[in-house]
């Protein structure tokens, strides 16, 4: 997450979409959620938001896709009460969000703005809340939020939520194809059948913190594309897709509970080749995307 003040009382957050590099499921929870252990890392593809200090102490949210709510069933604001709760004050925000992340993805558009509303509105209020309180809060909105505060690679654990950072030592590309049509998150939770014995988690992270890509992309891992399938079948189409562009990738994947899939691509122009090739076939919105850590307050 790259946080900018633009003006006095005004700041600009881009906030990333996130790929699963892993995810393992291992255990279902007395509350009805997973236990799971994922290793997650942000990219380039980023909404953008501004947050503007309002005198009257109202909260109110403007986005330009006009099939997100802007009431309170949007994390953004449900973070932002949460954090005026919290901390007991009554400012306000006027609040923009520009999205470019697509919804349903399992890319965590959502769960991302909400991490950005947090702490924009930390700092736009000057309340300096303790990291673990920030945490807490994230945790509370969403299995995803908490991840956010601590990019751009880290194991994730509990429901999601329990976030620990690892090194990312290089950047890498991906191809990531979302397909129009997206998933619930509870639906796909719901087909998911639990592994007579759970994966590790350990090659993959060999691999990242070695950055032996050939490596990472053979231990890609996700317990829920098989559920994802169950739910939409279509979507093996693309995964197959992604099969054949082996030349180009050393591994692919379904994101989170998808609908989007992405490919570990060789380099740059591998990735450019796979993407042009991928878009021919008419399977959904293709993009590259840089995963790790670049300042993306840089040009690209
Ligand atoms: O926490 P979040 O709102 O992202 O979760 C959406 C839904 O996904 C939950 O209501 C639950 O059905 C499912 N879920 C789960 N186990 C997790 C995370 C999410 O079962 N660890």
């Amino acid at each position: 997450m790259i946080v900018r003040e633009t003006a006095g009382d005004t700041f600009e957050v881009l906030a990333p979409a996130k790929l699963n590099l892993f995810l393992e499921i291992l255990g279902k929870r007395p509350d009805g959620y997973h236990e799971l252990e994922t290793l997650m890392v942000t990219t380039d593809l980023c909404d953008t938001l501004t947050f503007a200090l309002d005198p009257s102490g109202r909260l109110t949210l403007e986005c330009d896709d006009p099939a997100l709510p802007t009431g309170l069933s949007n994390l953004v604001m449900k973070a932002a009460e949460a954090l005026r709760a919290k901390a007991g004050v009554e400012l306000g925000a006027r609040i923009s969000l520009s999205k470019a992340i697509p919804a349903e993805a399992g890319l965590a558009g959502g769960s991302s703005d909400a991490a950005a509303a947090l702490v924009a509105l930390d700092r736009l209020w000057k309340l300096s809340t303790p990291p673990g309180e920030l945490d807490a809060l994230a945790g509370q909105i969403g299995s995803d939020v908490a991840f956010f505060l601590h990019g751009p690679a880290a194991v994730c654990r509990g429901r999601g939520e329990e976030v620990e950072p690892i090194e990312l030592p290089e950047a890498f590309h991906c191809v990531v194809i979302c397909p129009p049509v997206g998933l619930s998150t509870a639906e796909v939770y719901r087909h998911v059948t639990l592994p007579p014995a759970t994966r590790s988690i350990v090659p993959v992270l060999e691999a990242v913190r070695s950055a032996n890509f050939e490596a990472l992309g053979r231990s890609f891992f996700n317990r829920l594309q098989e559920a994802a399938l169950l739910v939409r079948p279509e979507l093996g189409e693309i995964l197959d897709a992604l099969a054949n562009l082996s030349p180009y990738l050393d591994g692919h994947l379904m994101s989170g509970s998808g609908s989007a899939c992405f490919g570990l691509a060789r380099d740059l122009d591998a990735a450019h080749i796979a993407a042009l090739q991928l878009a021919t076939l008419g399977l959904g919105q293709v993009r590259v995307v840089n995963c790790g850590p670049r300042d993306l307050s840089s040009p690209a």
